[in-house]
């Protein structure tokens, strides 16, 4: 069980999240949603400690994470993993390298040369490498560069890195944000398997409501770094969503679009590039 006690994070005059109280039973897949800017994020590094709390504590059945240092914290980052919008894997690197990453967080200081990196693994987890990949399709892409994958196949190989870490929650930050929808349902669809199969709590930001509705057992709303709702995919009515952000479903759906569409250079920069 993850318990949230008054998370708090300011940064300056901003309070990004804002006495944040809520409790994570084990095995829940959880959505956040909430604009740009909302906290989100936030509060998902708070809880692997990549952003420290100004005010508030976390605990992990009964552990108090919020005073983890050393190789506790490093434990504590192994048992929850991290995904994120782009994936994060090492391009020039093959499938399975990257995969068996996920492994050098069981044995901190052991991390060599990149190319060295393949030798340094047990037959046992090369094994358990390749099971992993198999288990989302992926297998046939091992040796391939992760370069050569696409979009919805990266983020998937990096929830397989994620596995390899047998972590206990899985904290993924816009997985999906970077991907067409075919894409992004494969990855949602993984994580989902994850979540039911292997128990493992997910927590995930997303921008898109209806997403959070189809995959997740609860959505977490957040507006100005509060928690506006927090129930069940059915409870969250179009109703509440009106009132909760003061406008209707198709709008928050709109201006979620909008907040994940590459920005145009502003005309000043394309001046330069021109000059
Ligand atoms: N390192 C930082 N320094 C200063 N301000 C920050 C920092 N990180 C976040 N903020 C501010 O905190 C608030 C919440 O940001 P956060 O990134 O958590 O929102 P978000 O909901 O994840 O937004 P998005 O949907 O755009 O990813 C914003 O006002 C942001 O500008
Ligand atoms: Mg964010």
């Amino acid at each position: 069980m993850l318990e949230l006690q008054g998370l708090t994070r300011r940064f300056g005059a901003v309070t990004a999240v804002d006495d944040v109280r809520i409790v994570i039973p084990d095995g829940q897949m959880v959505g956040i949603i909430g604009r740009s800017g909302a906290g989100k994020s936030t509060l998902l590094r708070m809880v692997n400690r990549l952003t420290e709390p100004s005010l508030g504590r976390i605990f992990h059945d009964g552990q108090d994470v919020t005073a983890l240092s050393g190789k506790a914290l490093r434990r504590w980052r192994t048992d929850c993993a991290m995904i994120f919008q782009q994936f994060n894997l090492v391009q020039r690197l093959d499938v399975l390298t990257n995969v068996l990453i996920g492994r050098l967080n069981h044995r901190p200081g052991a991390l060599g040369t990149l190319t060295a990196l393949f030798k340094m693994f047990t037959a046992e987890e090369r094994a358990m490498a390749i099971r992993v990949l198999d288990r989302f399709d992926l297998a046939e892409t091992a040796l391939q560069r992760a370069d050569t994958l696409s979009g919805g196949q990266q983020q998937r190989v990096a929830i397989c890195r994620a596995l390899l870490q047998e972590p206990k929650l899985i904290l993924a930050d816009e997985p999906i944000a970077s991907l067409d929808p075919r894409n992004a349902k494969t990855v949602m669809d993984a994580l989902r398997q994850v979540n039911r199969e292997d128990g493992i709590t997910v927590l995930t930001n997303l921008h898109h409501l209806n997403t959070a509705r189809v995959f997740c057992d609860r959505i977490i709303a957040m507006q100005s770094g509060r928690v506006m709702f927090d129930g069940t995919p059915a409870a969250l009515t179009a109703g509440r969503v009106r009132e909760i952000y003061g406008v209707t479903e198709d709008q928050f759906e709109e201006q979620a679009e909008d907040a994940l569409r590459p920005q145009p250079p502003s005309p000043a920069r394309a001046g330069l590039a021109i000059a």
